[in-house]
């Protein structure tokens, strides 16, 4: 590298450029809300109807949010006029949603994690490709003009040879969050520590040796675990995830000619900054934000991507989310978690 260091731009363009689809939501919870406020400010994108187990329940999210149509089922949802369907229903039961939504013959943009695992998240692949219809795991912070940047930065070889991916995410949840609940897949692997694996999975590929080590939650669930990996020419992945409490949920990616550090939270819209051994610092301002500063340009993004006749997205291509769950797959065989509705066999080894 020269002296004339300098950072390239961001090529996401205005999410509002995006051309509209009619959305359903399946599932008003938490992140539907999230999603829906993002989406309504920032896109022309419609949410046309959301589906919910309850009538109610789905009249009292339309009614909050101006959305046309309620319904009290989500086969209805699956069946109504809608273009694409958002999952956003608790973790382990994405799979069968995904499923339902595309025998319908609708797209499906898919929360994180795609599935409870490997086999799930193949499951639907394969059922999207089958048909000829989207489909793409909700893995959001792919989608922010940062991480554009970011994947340039990789792209030109700034860092030089990568070595070294950290990444980690703790949060605090009130003890009756779903977290706490294994019969919804509980504990921070698929809620937070889906976020670092699918950095590191993305930036280094799949792993050929992996070590963890987890501790249990009086409530029956994962409380913590950490993993270290090595990758085929010697360069590793160390991650954390726990529900104890707020991390800094950092990333630094190492290479031989510089370091990247993704100002924390890394997964939502912030800034980061490449370091360089003579103490050159190139910084990239984004204004830090939440869920609605963020969640929009998943939508738009998925939304070009269907204009244009694709059936995946390059932010997060449908094998990296099978990859991601195999390496959580990975994780949990080591430490013995089973998630409901799975034998042993069902995770992949
Ligand atoms: N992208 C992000 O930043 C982000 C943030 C938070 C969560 N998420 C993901 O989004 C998904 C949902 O999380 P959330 O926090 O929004 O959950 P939540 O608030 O509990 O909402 C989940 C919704 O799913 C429906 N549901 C269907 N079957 C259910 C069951 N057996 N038990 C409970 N609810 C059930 C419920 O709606 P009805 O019963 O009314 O149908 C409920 O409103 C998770 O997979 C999570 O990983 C992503």
């Amino acid at each position: 590298m020269t002296g004339e260091r300098s950072l390239p731009v961001s090529r996401v363009s205005d999410s509002r450029d995006a051309p509209p689809l009619r959305w359903g939501i399946m599932g008003p919870g938490w992140i539907a809300a999230r999603f829906t406020e993002s989406v309504q400010a920032h896109t022309r994108q419609v949410i046309a109807a959301i589906g919910s187990r309850s009538l109610d329940r789905s009249e009292v999210f339309a009614g909050k949010h101006g959305i046309a149509e309620a319904f009290g089922s989500y086969e209805e949802l699956a069946a109504s006029d809608v273009d694409i369907i958002y999952v956003a229903t608790p973790h382990n039961f994405h799979y069968e949603a995904a499923l339902m939504a595309l025998d319908a013959g609708k797209h499906v943009l898919v929360e994180k994690p795609i599935g409870i695992n490997r086999e799930q998240a193949a499951g639907i692949a394969s059922r999207a490709a089958g048909a000829g219809l989207f489909a793409a795991e909700a893995m959001w912070t792919f989608f922010l003009p940062k991480f554009d940047v970011i994947r340039q930065v990789l792209d030109a070889g700034m860092l030089g040879e990568l070595t070294t991916v950290f990444a980690e995410y703790g949060e605090h949840f009130d003890r009756s969050h779903r977290i706490f609940d294994p019969a919804l897949a509980g504990g921070p692997l698929l809620d937070l520590g889906t976020y670092p694996l699918a950095l590191i999975t993305s930036i280094l590929g799949e792993p050929d040796r992996l070590m963890a080590l987890g501790e249990p939650h009086e409530s029956g669930v994962n409380a913590q675990l950490s993993a270290v990996m090595s990758f085929a020419g010697g360069r590793q992945a160390v991650m954390n995830t726990q529900l104890y409490n707020f991390t800094p949920t950092s990333a630094t990616i190492v290479g031989t000619e510089a370091s990247l550090t993704i100002d924390g939270p890394f997964n939502m819209p912030g800034g980061f900054t490449v370091r360089f051994p003579d103490g050159t610092r190139l910084a990239y301002e984004e204004p830090v934000g939440g869920h609605f500063e963020g969640l929009h340009f998943e939508a738009a993004a998925v939304a070009r991507a269907i204009a244009e006749g694709q059936l995946e997205v390059p932010q997060r291509p449908l094998a990296e989310s099978v990859r991601t769950m195999a390496v959580a797959d990975a994780i949990r065989n080591q430490l013995g978690i089973v998630f409901p509705g799975e034998s042993p066999s069902t995770r992949s080894r």
